[in-house]
């Protein structure tokens, strides 16, 4: 799948988050396509981060597409408060949502482009009643919950067999860098989303473009 662009949308959780809006400047001008913005509610995942007025506060920093990718139990109950702050791509997880096509559905009426996220050990299969209705399927490549984690290489024949039946954006999210992005991307992702290796890169910009394939790695 080499002719698919590469995007690469920075996750903000390995941002300063004293200096969120300065952090998201940062990364747009060095290159990013998407900010990708991490939800977790301590019970989806073990960890706790950010709710709707960090996502209305970031919205008019930005003119980038917010990429909010929810790791909470009961999405049905928030996708429309992060509808109202402005989020314009919400992902919910396969594994929370209790209907997920009446999940998908909602978030498509609204306008925002719709993703559903899968951790390692989810089958695509999980993605069969609303495979022709999302825009992007997000094949997680750590255990999610923190940032910082090694990537799952067990996950790429996933992203393959997902490719030859899926032609809309496979975003992948958990340790990656260029090496295990390059990976990736040959088995079919076509969406990086990195926290750590561009925040803690001396160069963003270099990072970014070395994930995209456009430059050697800082
Ligand atoms: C993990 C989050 C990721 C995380 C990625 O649950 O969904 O977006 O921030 O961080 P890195 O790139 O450091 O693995
Ligand atoms: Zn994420």
């Amino acid at each position: 799948m080499s002719e698919l662009k590469i995007l690469v949308a920075p996750s903000m959780l390995a941002a300063d988050f004293a200096r969120l809006a300065e952090e998201t400047k940062r990364v747009e001008e060095a290159g990013a396509d998407w900010i990708h913005l991490d939800v977790m509610d301590g019970h989806f995942v073990p960890n706790l981060t950010i709710g709707p007025q960090a996502v209305s506060a970031l919205r008019p920093v930005t003119g980038l597409p917010l990429d909010v990718h929810l790791m909470i139990e009961h999405p049905e109950r928030y996708v429309s408060s992060f509808i109202e702050a402005g989020a314009d791509r919400i992902t919910i997880h396969a594994e929370a949502a209790e209907d997920l096509p009446g999940l998908v559905r909602q978030i498509a009426h609204a306008g925002k482009k719709v993703g559903v996220a899968l951790r390692p050990q989810t089958g695509i299969e999980a993605l069969r009643p609303c495979l022709e209705e999302i825009d992007l399927a997000l094949l997680m490549t750590v255990n999610p919950g923190f940032g910082g984690q090694a990537f799952m290489p067990e996950v790429l024949p996933k992203i393959e067999a997902l490719r030859r039946i899926f032609k809309r954006h496979i975003q992948v999210d958990g340790g990656i860098n260029h090496e295990t992005g390059r990976l990736t991307q040959s088995a079919g992702a076509d969406v990086l989303v990195a926290g750590t290796y561009i925040f803690r890169s001396a160069d963003p910009r270099q990072a970014i473009a070395a994930l995209k394939g456009e430059g050697p790695p800082p």
